[in-house]
């Protein structure tokens, strides 16, 4: 239980689903956390239940979509002189979120920039903040949340897909520029997963979902955490610019 040990990895939409299972693995194997949300209660109590388990996690309320408080929280954490060496740019919105689960050709504007303000502009805010630091600090992993609709269109989710496509993009391209200051990036793109992210869906068409997957269940978040763990640690070394499919063979 030591793939981080010794590190500090940053965890955005920390406060619930697949962000707090992947907080709470990254800390069993030895990693302090810092947990991120715009929801601080929540982010707070899965702080909470890391140091309850004997682990060590501080708390931070934060809106990725917010460049100010991107930029705050940085500095912040380099006034106090803590070096983030793992990142897990993860937080995002579904397509009912921003009021943009219809057809694209019935979008609005508005759905369709509170879509890109979050999961696209807000990753990018919060992927900027940490590779700047990391190239002062001398290097560092980071794994974004794509999705397999980063991959493939997803009906009535255009928005969304398009910014998870653009997450993808983002982690190529980071990958590609950043790799001479020893920072590796790369992408998990789940399929379905039981947060309360898919409830409606669940709750509304649970057995077609699953009759999709061949491994013939949902994901749970603790299996997008166990990938994305060992994609920030340095057993996955030789690793960068890779969207990894977790999704039980749905897309096989
Ligand atoms: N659940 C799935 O089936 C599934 C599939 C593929 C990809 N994903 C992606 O996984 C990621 C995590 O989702 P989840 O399934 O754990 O759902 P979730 O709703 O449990 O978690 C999302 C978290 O992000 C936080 N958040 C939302 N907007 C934010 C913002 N502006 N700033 C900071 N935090 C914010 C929420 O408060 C919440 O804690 C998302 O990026 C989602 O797109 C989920």
């Amino acid at each position: 239980m030591t793939l981080l040990a010794g590190k500090t990895v940053l965890v955005t939409g920390g406060g619930s689903g697949i962000g707090r299972a992947t907080s709470i693995a990254a800390a069993r194997e030895g990693a302090t956390l810092i947990v991120a949300d715009i929801n601080s209660d929540a982010a707070e109590e899965t702080a909470e239940e890391i140091r309850h388990a004997g682990g060590f996690a501080d708390a931070a309320g934060l809106d990725i979509s917010d460049a100010a408080a991107v930029e705050g929280l940085f500095n912040s954490l380099e006034l106090e002189r803590k070096r983030i060496d793992c990142a897990f740019n993860n937080a995002g919105i579904n397509s009912a979120a921003a009021g943009a689960n219809m057809k694209l050709a019935d979008v609005s504007p508005e759905a369709w920039a509170r879509m890109m303000n979050v999961n696209l502009t807000g990753t990018f805010l919060t992927l900027r903040a940490e590779l700047r630091h990391m190239r002062a600090a001398g290097g560092g992993s980071i794994v974004n949340t794509a999705s397999i609709a980063g991959l493939f269109g997803m009906a009535n989710a255009g928005a969304y897909s398009v910014s998870k496509h653009g997450i993808v993009g983002l982690t190529r391209a980071a990958a590609r520029d950043h790799a001479a200051d020893a920072i590796r990036v790369n992408a998990v793109c789940p399929g379905f997963v039981d947060t309360g992210f898919l409830q409606n869906a669940l709750a509304q068409a649970g057995p077609q979902l699953v009759a999709s997957v061949p491994l013939g269940r949902v994901g749970q978040p603790a299996d997008i955490a166990e990938l994305v763990v060992w994609l920030l640690s340095d057993r996955a070394a030789y690793v960068t610019g890779a969207a990894y499919i977790v999704d039980g063979g749905q897309t096989v």
